[in-house]
This record gives structure tokens, C-alpha cells and sequence, in this order.
């Protein structure tokens, strides 16, 4: 009787044991896709004064995470609202260059944590989620971000042209009517870090040909962000966007001291091996030193 006890004790510890590692161990395995129902991590979404890690801005790349967006760009953003927070009730973001709208920057942020915002794009239009079909340049954003009733601050600024993403930005920067708290921007990685250039935007007709031809490097839109007061934080490791954030949001949070070198965060080998063919036509040329990097 007690043997057998004993016998059926050691089987249930047994049985106990298995089953408590199964379960730990699918739990260990499938936390990572149930993670974006966990982003979430701030609850409120006001600008926050005590982030959530000191050294978040060393933390990005452990947060890439791809839901919507191209590449890893989501986890990206949330982990970066969850450390600023966000002034805007609801928060507010423009992205333009989004297609139709299903892989993008912002899509996350507006239909599972109920952002709200701007999109235009050159070919789609889908007045259903606010997406509007603009032809947008240097020239006339401004005047669109007037016309769509763009906040003066605003959460996030989402810039994907594929060809004078450069300008545009500056036109925004230059003109001082909107501002962004955090701007995403697409760049081009074969341009060398060292190499402070971008495409010449009354070439081509502002159109990428599918060349390496296109963008700005990494250097040109830090140097354009430092000039008015961005501090270039992460690039995602595929090579495709960087993520700029106010300098004095970086000072307040007394973190400005951990933020990499442009060198350091330059992508030079993308994780999917992307890259384009190089330019043959030598006609297509570069503006070199647009804004120049002050160290
Ligand atoms: C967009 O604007 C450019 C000039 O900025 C013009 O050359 C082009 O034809 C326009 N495209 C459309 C679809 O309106
Ligand atoms: C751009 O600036 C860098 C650094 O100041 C300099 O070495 C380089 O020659 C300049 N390039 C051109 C084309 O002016």
C-alpha cells in the first residue's frame, strides 16, 4: 500500500514535472508572437518623464519587430512612445509615401492603440482610413499638411518618397509650421557613412529608376536633422529607415550621453541582403555637403 503510494507519488511528480516544463517551455517559445498585444507598454500615452528603461536608446534593436511595417519598424516605434510618450490626445502622426495603407509605419499605431493621422501617397487614395492621393513635393507640402488640418506638433512624422525624402523634410523644417517629435525617414545605405550626399531632386523627374541612385546617406539627413535640433537615434537592421527624436526630448530623459555615433549606427549589410544596381548614367548626379555635419 505505501509502496504503492510512493510509486504513484513519484509518477505524479513526474508527470508534474513534464507537464510544468511543456508549459514553460511553449510559453518561452510563443511569447514572442504574442508580444504585439503586449507593446502596449505605457497605458497612457502621455509624454512620460520617467522612461521605461534608462539606456532605452541603446535598446532598439532588441525591439524590432515587424507587424505592419516593412521591416522591424513597429517594435521600433512602440518602444520609443513608450519612453517619450505622446502630447497629442489622441496622438497624432502624418506618414506620406504608404501605398494603400497595409504595409506601413503607422498602422499599428492606428488600429490597435488608436492614433489618429494623415496619410498621402501618390498612386493610392483611401478617404476610409484618411489616406489622400497627393502628388507631394519640396514645394508644396506645407501647404498640404495646412490643407489636411495637421496639428503643429505633431507625434510622428513618416517620410518614404524613395527620391527627395531629403528635401521634403527640409522643406518642413525650414518652413517651422509643423513639428515633429519623432521623424522616421527612409535613407539609402550604399551611400558610405563618411559621405555627406544626396540625389539632386530637379533630376529624373523625381523619380527612382531602380538604381542605387536615390535617397540621401546617412550622413546628409543626420547633419540636416542636427541643424534643426534632431538627434538620429536608430537605424533598423534592414537598411530602409532611421529614426530621428527632438534633442531636447534626449536631454530631459538625460540620455542623450548613450545615443551611437552616425558611423556606428549606419546598417552597411542589411540583414535581408538587399541592395540595388548600381547608377550607370553618370549624368544623374549627387549634392554633396547640403547641410554640413558639425561635430
Ligand atoms: C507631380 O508633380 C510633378 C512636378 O512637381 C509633375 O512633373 C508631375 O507630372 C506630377 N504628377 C502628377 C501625377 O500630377
Ligand atoms: C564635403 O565635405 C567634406 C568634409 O567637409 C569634404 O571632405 C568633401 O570634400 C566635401 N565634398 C564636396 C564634393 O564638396
Amino acid at each position: 500500500m505505501i509502496i504503492s503510494f510512493i510509486l504513484v507519488f513519484t509518477q505524479f511528480r513526474l508527470i508534474l514535472t513534464i507537464v510544468l516544463s511543456v508549459y514553460l517551455i511553449s510559453l518561452a517559445f510563443f511569447s514572442q508572437y504574442y508580444r504585439p498585444q503586449h507593446l502596449n507598454y505605457s497605458k497612457s500615452w502621455r509624454a512620460v518623464s520617467t522612461p521605461l528603461s534608462s539606456h532605452w536608446v541603446r535598446e532598439f534593436r532588441q525591439h524590432e519587430r515587424k507587424i505592419f511595417s516593412q521591416n522591424g519598424e513597429d517594435g521600433v516605434l512602440i518602444w520609443l512612445f513608450a519612453n517619450i510618450g505622446t502630447v497629442n490626445r489622441p496622438p497624432r502622426f502624418v506618414e506620406f509615401g504608404v501605398s494603400n495603407g497595409e504595409e506601413c509605419n503607422t498602422r499599428f499605431l492606428r488600429e490597435h492603440l488608436g492614433w489618429q493621422g494623415l496619410m498621402m501617397d501618390g498612386t493610392y487614395e483611401k478617404l476610409s482610413i484618411h489616406l489622400h492621393r497627393e502628388n507631394i513635393s519640396s514645394k508644396n507640402i506645407n501647404e498640404l499638411l495646412t490643407k489636411y488640418k495637421t496639428p503643429t506638433i505633431l507625434d510622428l512624422l513618416s517620410i518614404d518618397l524613395d527620391f527627395d525624402d531629403y528635401f521634403v523634410w527640409k522643406s518642413i523644417l525650414q518652413a517651422n509650421r509643423f513639428r515633429a517629435r519623432v521623424v522616421i525617414i527612409e535613407f539609402n545605405y550604399m551611400i558610405p557613412a563618411n559621405e555627406n550626399r544626396v540625389v539632386d531632386p530637379t533630376q529624373d523627374a523625381r523619380r527612382w529608376t531602380g538604381t542605387d541612385h536615390f535617397g540621401a546617406g546617412i550622413l546628409a539627413l543626420a547633419a540636416l536633422g542636427q541643424a534643426y535640433g534632431y538627434t538620429l537615434v536608430y537605424g533598423e537592421q534592414n537598411g530602409v529607415n532611421l529614426f530621428f527624436v527632438q534633442k531636447h526630448l534626449l536631454v530631459q530623459q538625460k540620455v542623450l550621453g548613450d545615443v551611437l555615433s552616425v558611423e556606428q549606427l549606419h546598417v552597411s549589410k542589411p540583414i535581408t541582403g538587399w541592395s540595388h544596381k548600381p547608377e550607370l548614367d553618370h549624368s544623374r548626379s549627387w549634392i554633396w555637403n547640403d547641410t554640413i555635419w558639425k561635430l
